[in-house]
């Protein structure tokens, strides 16, 4: 497997500066993506993981902001390029992103050729009859009929239509591909399916992928390495055989015992009592701290930095020696 540096993400910052007060939804996020490696993001609903994909492709929306830090990929300074070049150079060809519930974006006046083929004419001018061809080996690797290529959206089922969406997105082999709850909206055998079929096409493809979910049990099975975000940080980050193994911060560690389907006695399930903070207020010291069962005085006082053991970052006062 390659070890080529895919993507480099050091200090990155993203807020949201809302009539009720500046949304830290994003603070000092640092991690790397080498070529055939997968990122799994976890966290719970409101933690900054959508808004992390969206600055890594330049998409952040106002009142939305990349406040600080730096996002490097295939010789691209992110953060700093112009609209006009984040359109021409980023997306789609260095990085590409299949959204939540994209397959409800597909217009239902084309067909799948048709839309499968506007990136391939816009950033490569590829057109015609090497378009078609194009478009179908990348129906195949996903698993569909190339024939498919011919009908309309109406005429598909929902993980047909979700399997498109992702060819398309690797249809100009971008470095990185992000797909944010790309199986929510699919039951869980297609679901099983489709994870299959992307574990496989990182391995041919040997680029980057980012997986988001707030489902741990599915990045369980897809992810090398997890990134564990709580209220805008990053809270852990390492392999993903040694974060389920062995999840060293609290937060980690409760997720990871609210896995469903890795334990069989359900009576033992456990939950976080509580609820995420409000980002434009965050709790002072570890945003984690009014939730913990291991808070002690410093918890509330001083803000947790990256400490770094064994090759995996945690973020949290039990650890180190700060
Ligand atoms: N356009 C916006 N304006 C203001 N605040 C926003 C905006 N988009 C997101 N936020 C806030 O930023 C924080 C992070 O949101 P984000 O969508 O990144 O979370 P998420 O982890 O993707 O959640 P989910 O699992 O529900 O998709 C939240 O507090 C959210 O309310
Ligand atoms: S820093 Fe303190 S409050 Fe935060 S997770 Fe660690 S022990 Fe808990
Ligand atoms: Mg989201």
């Amino acid at each position: 497997m390659s070890t080529k540096r895919i993507l480099s993400v050091k200090d990155l910052s993203t807020h949201y500066f809302t009539s009720k007060g500046v949304v830290k939804a994003l603070d000092d996020t640092n991690f790397d993506i080498n070529g055939g490696e997968s990122l799994g993001v976890a966290g719970e609903s409101g933690c900054g993981k959508s808004t992390m994909a969206l600055s890594l492709l330049r998409m952040v929306q106002p009142p939305g902001k990349i406040v600080k830090g730096s996002i490097k990929i295939g010789g691209l300074d992110v953060a700093q390029l112009s609209e006009k070049d984040a359109r021409r150079k980023l997306r789609w060809q260095k990085i590409s992103m299949v959204f939540q519930g994209a397959m409800d974006i597909m217009t239902p006046v084309y067909t799948v050729g048709y839309q499968m083929k506007e990136p391939l004419k816009y950033h490569k001018d590829i057109r015609g009859q090497k378009a078609d061809e194009i478009c179908m080996r990348y129906l195949d690797m996903v698993d569909l009929d190339p024939e498919l290529f011919y009908r309309y959206p109406h005429e598909l089922s929902g993980g047909q239509k979700q399997r498109i969406v992702i060819a398309t997105a690797l249809l100009l082999e971008p470095d990185l591909v992000i797909f944010d709850e790309p199986t929510t909206a699919l039951d869980v055998v297609v679901e099983a399916r489709i994870m299959n079929d992307l574990k496989r096409l990182k391995k041919e493809l040997n680029n980057g992928m980012i997986f988001i979910t707030h489902d741990l049990s599915i990045l369980a099975e897809i992810s090398d390495n997890l990134a564990i975000m709580y209220a805008g940080w990053i809270v852990e980050h390492g392999s993903a055989s040694r974060i389920y193994k062995n999840p060293r911060h609290p937060y980690t560690q409760k997720l990871i015992a609210a896995i469903p389907r890795l334990h069989k006695d359900i009576d033992r399930l456990e939950y976080i009592p509580g609820a995420p903070p409000e980002l434009t207020n965050p709790p002072k010291g570890c945003r984690f701290h009014p939730r913990c069962e291991h808070a002690f005085a410093k918890c509330s006082q001083v803000e947790p930095k990256e400490y770094f053991e064994d090759g995996v970052m945690v973020r949290c006062h039990l650890y180190g020696d700060d």
